[in-house]
């Protein structure tokens, strides 16, 4: 007997990247692919000392239920950190612990997506985003992301034509882009948005991960004062296993989503929130993010440099000042599916660019991830893709 789905099920798919990351477990394979944080600056013996002191002194209280809203101790330091790295106000009672940012966006498809309601992402586009609005059966709307942010004359026509639910952007080094909006870009977007009926959602899992050039505001409380949302994660700047994130949002929209945590799973788990937050009192997460920022900016330095030695120069790369992942455009006709059956065969991965744009464009683009590979495998991988990109140009 045929099992029937909900409908629901019916246009979302396995999520691309993970059916990939099959294919590059060989270890002779050099993988750009994953989005994968570094394990060797995971914090371990202090999360470890954390850990154990929470046992020792909050043993039972950190085994128990807790409330849905989440730590308190944990929301204020987060709203001590914006004021303090960002600059802007944030209530901890403006702020919802989540089990991973991921989490924000199943809640933001629960709490505010009817079936067939609009939804703006950006071209390309975060592919967790796309699955889990897919989920709550959206209907996707793009604006095109240039160097410096999106293109503004395209996003105040897609609003000004269409009815848009939601507006979901990744300001700091996107991914999968790596491209960063600018000071000037984000007053656009907030002025665009301004006075307009309709959600905007910034995620920045990435912006502490700067290497080099200065920290912008968020649009959301920098430029924009209404109906913005903002999205938060420890998994980058300390451990993704601990699956902790955040969203800040007016309370009468926090309530709502307190609904949908409480249906979803009653709280994130109140051991992982204890010892984030003994980890970032005890110890200093601005020294252990210095590090990550020092390691992760020679390794994009060096795909940088080596991609200039050994790509054709037709290519095209962002030259990201954060985060993880630098995003490559081949000449237009070619296509990095193609490719990448290729490169498999040299051993060497990276993410097609496709699924990243819900349009069916973007043949011809690629993701690479700089932050889980060391400077020698960088070295190899993207000689390696050279050479295929070139093998590829010459047929
Ligand atoms: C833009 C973006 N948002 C959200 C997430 C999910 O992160 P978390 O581990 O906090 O769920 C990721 C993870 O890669 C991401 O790139």
């Amino acid at each position: 007997m045929p099992v029937k789905f909900a409908d629901r099920m019916a246009t979302v798919h396995r999520s691309f990247i993970r059916e990939i990351l099959k294919v590059t477990e060989d270890p002779s394979i050099i993988s750009f692919a994953g989005g994968l944080p570094n394990p060797e600056l995971f914090p371990v013996s202090d999360l470890e000392a954390a850990a154990v002191k929470v046992m020792e002194e909050t043993g039972p209280q950190s085994m128990q239920y807790s409330t849905t809203e989440g730590f308190q101790p944990l929301r204020q330091y987060i709203a001590d950190r914006y004021k303090e790295k960002k600059g802007i106000d944030v209530d901890a009672d403006e702020i919802l612990i989540t089990s991973g940012s991921q989490q924000c966006l199943d809640l933001l498809g629960k709490v505010f997506l009817n079936a067939g309601d609009n939804v703006l992402i950006e071209r390309p586009g975060y592919l967790g985003a796309i699955q889990s609005f897919s989920i709550f059966q959206a209907n996707f709307l793009t604006v095109g992301l240039e160097n410096d942010g999106p293109d503004l004359s395209e996003l105040e026509k897609v609003l000004d034509e269409n009815e848009i639910k939601m507006f979901y952007a990744v300001t700091n080094f996107q991914n999968p882009s790596g491209l960063t909006y600018s000071p000037e870009k984000r007053k656009g977007v907030a002025e665009i948005l301004s006075g307009r009926d309709i959600i905007f959602v910034e995620d920045d899992p990435y912006g502490e991960l700067r290497f080099m050039g200065d920290f912008h505001k968020p649009v959301v409380r920098g430029f924009l004062e209404e109906n913005g949302i903002l999205l938060g994660s420890f998994s980058k700047v300390a451990a993704p296993g601990f699956r902790l994130g955040w969203m800040v949002c007016p309370g009468d929209i926090r309530d709502k989503m307190i609904i949908a945590k409480q249906a979803s799973d009653l709280h994130t788990s109140t051991f992982a929130q204890r010892v984030i937050h003994r980890y970032v009192t005890d110890f200093s997460l601005d020294d252990h993010i210095e590090k990550i920022r020092e390691r992760y900016g020679n390794q994009r330095e060096v795909m940088v440099k080596s991609i200039e030695e050994y790509f054709p120069a037709e290519v095209k790369v962002t030259r990201p000042e954060g985060g993880m992942f630098l995003w490559v455009t081949l000449p237009e006709g070619m296509s990095s599916m193609d490719l990448f059956d290729e490169a498999i065969k040299n051993k060497v991965a990276f993410v097609p660019g496709r699924p990243f744009y819900v349009d069916g464009t973007g043949e011809n683009t690629f993701r690479l991830n700089f932050s889980n590979s060391d400077e020698a495998r960088i070295v190899e991988g993207i000689k390696r893709l050279g050479a295929g990109i070139k093998d590829f140009l010459a047929n």
